[in-house]
């Protein structure tokens, strides 16, 4: 039978309310009550959220199979964000890698695992451009650039649902349809309002890549949009996301999206919002139970129509039938493959892979690091040196803290000879002012060693859903006690363990040697050892610029251009775009990371300093390796466009490439100039190429690159 007819003979044959009931999807958390088991009999469930493992999955699924009418297999899904069991370091670390196999095999693990586990959909990738640290979601997605995170979009598409076709990939989610990132000050769920050409630019292209890399399914907002929820946002949602961006897969809404539309104010009630997601086109009502209840009403009364209703049901057969559910409802749910799968070698490997190259070499005064292996005595302190949970973060699913290798555990195998002794420096509070008791003994533990390893950072759920935050400074006394480890006059290497960039001005200035770990996941700690060691040299970059100051936020790197520009060492920038009180520059830029090497770069060589409009030039520049360890370097071009008839960034990240090189050696980064790298947002709002002068910059980071100036013409 051909898809479209498998799907159309199990359609003619359903009730409105059964048709009603595979478009509800329901929590059921641990055992499932009467009431639930009974929805599914009744053919209302047509998915679950909350429900893991092939026991309890296998049990739901033979209810639905075997004892509704329709005997339609329900579609299980969940948060697998980075991992199912073994847990890989949070989004945006993964996005510090800038290592995109990297990150499409992590979510391979992930799909391998989950699959194993009973799930076939997962609400990922989160691809919400960020800038404001403030904002708790941040570490689910990619960071601040567009152009990076559409990569990841799509690297992460590819890796959940390509994992192994056989029927156990994992049908992703691409989530949450248009502009949360945008979250005004950093308050999740807030209000966000920007202009269509931020949502152009800035908010729909990780959208369009894990479109075009084929992702299954999309998510909604809790947002609104230009004011109108996106639930209800036919612009968006309709002619946006099926007319321009060809989506063709399910939409379905965040968890009761319907009914916060009456919190919202923008419908009278349940059945009015109900009526309005439906003719917004959203297929599947998460956990609301609005569609399963209301909308036989609303065809009865003509509000709308039963096939609209089709359509929807159209779109969860399809899912259903692409995790391999139509053809064999028990596909998926096999014992032996759980248990082989969960934290498998391969899997475990792999997820060590990516948490080493996520860490990011902030600062490395006198090489410090990597620590010289005839060290006699270490204090490790700090409250996240022993810490397991924290270092999965906030989505971590099955992720369990007996199975995380701490950093603690990962120093000690690292350094076997060397006596490491211990203390926790402070206890962790939500606020500032508490937690200095342990200090004094920290102090003590401090100098009686050669070296000090301080892990500083945040608990796991300091960050997340609903983790927005004031203050970017390190919660508790933590920078007090790194201060007064710091008047030890020993030397410090300060590891953060973190789900967001903190402040951390004055952690850097009592620091030697400063990296950030994020929140590695479940084999972090052996991460962290190996390169405290110098097994692995760190090649993390930012995703995300790091503030000087908290007044400083939004800051990002691709700014437009604006009249009053700061212009750097100059003695008066009173009439700029800049604070009087604080240095303009961030702390660290966005695309930075150190390495235990040198890399000096050439200046660019450009194949001509003239392209047409059909044609392509190649930009290179030579990367030498002037250090004595090899190293892998992260190659960045950005382009800005000198004049342009809208405002433009300074500079916008176009490309990337990782060389690896030995000591000495030199390889050759080349990039491609093709007309669609030249493109912008029109004045009509349409993909536009307009002739005249580009400045090229390729570089180590956003604020540190060689500049060359080609032409675009006709
Ligand atoms: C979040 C989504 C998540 C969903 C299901 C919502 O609160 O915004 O990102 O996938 O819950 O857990």
């Amino acid at each position: 039978m051909d898809t479209n007819e498998q799907i159309e003979s199990i359609l003619k044959d359903l009730t409105l309310e059964e048709k009603a009931g595979q478009l509800n999807l329901i929590p059921i958390e641990g055992t499932p009550t009467e009431e639930q088991l009974q929805m599914i009999r009744d053919g209302k469930v047509g998915s679950v959220i909350k429900s893991n493992g092939v026991e309890n999955n296998l049990k739901l699924q033979q209810l639905a199979v075997e004892e509704s009418h329709a005997g339609i297999p329900i579609l299980f899904q969940e948060d697998v964000i980075h991992g199912y069991k073994t847990i890989a370091p949070i989004p945006i670390a993964e996005a510090a890698t800038w290592d995109l196999e990297a990150i499409r095999k992590s979510a391979a693990v992930a799909a391998r695992e989950a699959t194993a586990s009973g799930i076939q959909l997962t609400y990922a990738p989160m691809v919400d451009v960020c800038r404001d640290p403030r904002w708790g979601r941040l570490l689910e997605a990619a960071g601040e650039d567009p152009y990076l995170g559409s990569l990841v979009s799509a690297a992460r598409v590819k890796g959940f649902q390509e994992s192994n076709p056989k029927n156990s990939n994992l049908l992703g989610c691409v989530k949450h349809f248009a502009g949360y990132g945008a979250s005004l000050a950093g308050r999740d769920y807030n209000i966000a309002d920007f202009s269509e050409r931020e949502l152009r630019e800035i908010y729909l292209p990780p959208f369009q890549a894990a479109v075009d890399a084929g992702v299954a399914s999309l998510m909604c907002a809790y947002t609104a949009y230009d004011g109108v929820p996106l639930t209800a946002n036919k612009f968006l949602m309709q002619n946006v996301l099926r007319g321009e961006m060809g989506f063709k897969g399910l939409v379905m809404t965040d968890w009761e999206t319907i009914p916060n539309m009456v919190k919202i104010g923008v419908a009278a009630n349940d059945t009015m919002a109900t009526e309005m997601a439906m003719n917004t086109g959203i297929d599947m009502d998460m956990t609301s139970q609005k569609y399963v209840n209301l909308i036989p009403f609303l065809v009865k009364s003509g509000k709308i129509s039963e096939e609209q209703v089709d359509q929807a049901v159209r779109q969860v057969l399809l899912l259903k039938q692409k995790a391999g559910l139509l053809d064999d409802p028990y596909v998926l749910f096999n014992k032996e493959r759980e248990t082989s799968e969960l934290l498998s070698e391969r899997n475990i490997a792999e997820t060590k892979d990516i948490a080493l190259k996520s860490m990011v070499l902030l600062k490395n005064e006198n090489n410090t690091l990597p620590i010289k292996n005839d060290v006699k005595k270490i204090a490790v302190i700090g409250p996240f040196a022993k810490a397991a949970k924290d270092l999965l973060g906030w989505w971590h699913m099955m992720g369990d803290a007996n199975d995380v290798v701490t950093y603690w555990d990962g120093i000690k195998k690292e350094f076997p000879e060397a006596d490491i002794s211990y203390a926790p420096g402070c206890e962790i509070d939500s606020f500032r002012v508490a937690g200095r008791e342990l200090i004094p003994q920290a102090v003590k533990t401090a100098k009686k060693a050669d070296l000090v390893i301080l892990i500083l950072g945040e608990e796991y759920w300091m960050s997340g859903e609903g983790g927005g935050v004031a203050s970017l400074h390190l919660p508790s006394a933590q920078e007090e006690l790194l201060a007064e480890v710091a008047k030890t006059g020993k030397t410090i290497i300060t590891v953060i363990n973190s789900g967001r960039p903190y402040i951390l001005t004055e952690v850097a200035e009592n620091s030697d040697a400063l990296l950030y770990a994020w929140m590695p996941g479940t084999t972090g700690g052996t991460a962290l050892g190996e390169i405290l060691s110098g097994k692995y040299n760190p090649q993390g970059k930012t995703p995300m610029t790091f503030p000087y100051h908290e007044g400083q936020i939004p800051i990002f790197y691709s700014y437009r251009k604006t009249s009053h520009a700061f212009i750097p060492g100059i003695s008066s920038n009173r009439y700029t775009t800049t604070y009087r009180d604080i240095q303009h520059e961030p702390l660290y830029p966005f695309g930075y990371g150190l390495s235990y090497t040198t890399f000096e770069y050439s200046e660019i060589q450009l194949s001509a300093t003239t392209m047409s409009k059909t044609g392509s030039l190649q930009a290179s520049v030579k990367v030498t390796n002037t250090g004595s360890v090899k190293g892998n370097e992260v190659v960045q071009l950005y382009l800005h466009d000198k004049v342009c008839s809208v405002t433009r960034p300074v500079k916008e990240l176009k490309d990337f490439t990782i060389l690896e090189l030995e000591p000495g050696e030199t390889k050759t980064a080349t990039f491609n100039i093709t007309p669609d790298k030249l493109e912008f947002i029109g004045i009509d709002y349409k993909k536009t190429l307009e002739d005249g002068e580009f400045d090229l910059f390729i570089g180590t980071n956003s604020a540190n690159c060689k500049q060359a100036v080609f032409k675009l013409d006709n």
